[in-house]
């Protein structure tokens, strides 16, 4: 069997230094996948890599930021400088938001849509256009459950990620013909940097305390606790393999049983 190292099926993670990003990097990368990271902060992104290589694992970092398409196009650039075609694509990188919408400032609005949404747009198209991605391609988008439902105080959030799921589908038809698979994971809640910060805002919101919030959510998921960042991982690796090649235009939860849809 042929490893991803002997085929250089690069992997580029977007907002890879941290949570969901990170997890997932170590999973790829511990399967051999030649992996680049990339975020804004380039003090996180050393970080990251350095607590990888402590692990013995060997990422790329770039700094990018993908709401910026020249950003976008260096980023892409300098991940097939280093390692060759792009063949997994994990379109990461995002930022909560929202609050009550009569409220709501266009400049945060545009924020969550751009980084959301806009973004897996601009860093697909360029890793389609001039990234090398052939036959046997993944591309990969961190979406949401809120991407199929609803989430109180959180439209744009929402919209945001219903359009990632909308992408997804659309864009895992038209790319069949040429065998490149298109799925959104849609992760629930996941103990990440951001779940932090959604808990405190919604303490803020109703006047509680984060613990309060914490009890709150845990109470809606079925199996009663947050998914780990490695279990959504596992979820995207699966999906990068070769034994995945039948799922493509799909929306895949992992959220311990909160959406069942
Ligand atoms: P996180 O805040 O720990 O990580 C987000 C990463 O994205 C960071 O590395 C950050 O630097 C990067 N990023 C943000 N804006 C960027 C930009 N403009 N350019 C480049 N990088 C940028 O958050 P977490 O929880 O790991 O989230 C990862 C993904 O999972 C996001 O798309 C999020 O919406 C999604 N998600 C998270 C859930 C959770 O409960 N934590 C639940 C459902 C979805």
């Amino acid at each position: 069997m042929t490893t991803p190292e002997e085929t250089k099926l690069t992997a580029l993670v977007t907002g890879g230094s941290s949570g969901i990003g990170l997890a997932t990097a170590r999973a790829l990368a511990g399967a051999g996948y030649p992996t680049v990271i990339c975020g804004r902060n380039e003090d996180s992104l050393r970080q990251a890599a350095k607590q990888l290589a402590d692990e013995g694992l060997a990422v790329t970092t770039v700094t990018a930021d993908v709401t910026d398409t020249s950003s976008v196009r260096h980023l892409v650039q300098a991940a097939t400088e280093a390692h060759g075609p792009i063949g997994v694509l994990v379109n990461n990188a995002g930022r909560n938001g929202g609050g009550v919408t009569a409220q709501l400032t266009d400049e945060l609005w545009h924020q969550v849509i751009n980084t959301n949404l806009n973004s897996v747009f601009y860093v697909t198209r360029e890793v389609l256009a001039r990234g090398g991605m052939t036959e046997g391609g993944r591309i990969i988008n961190v979406a949401s459950t809120a991407g199929k439902q609803g989430v109180l105080l959180a439209a744009p959030y929402s919209a945001s990620k219903h359009g990632v799921v909308g992408f997804t589908k659309a864009l895992g038809k038209e790319l069949a013909p040429q065998r490149i698979t298109v799925n959104a994971v849609c992760p629930g809640y996941v103990e990440t940097p951001m779940a932090e910060r959604v808990r405190h805002a919604y303490a803020e919101a109703w006047g509680t305390t984060e613990d309060d919030v914490l009890t709150a959510f845990e109470a809606k998921i079925p199996l009663g606790r947050y998914s780990t960042p490695e279990e959504v991982a596992s979820m995207i690796l699966y999906l990068a393999m070769p034994v995945a090649a039948s799922v493509t235009a799909q929306a895949l939860n992992v959220c311990g049983g909160l959406g069942n849809f």
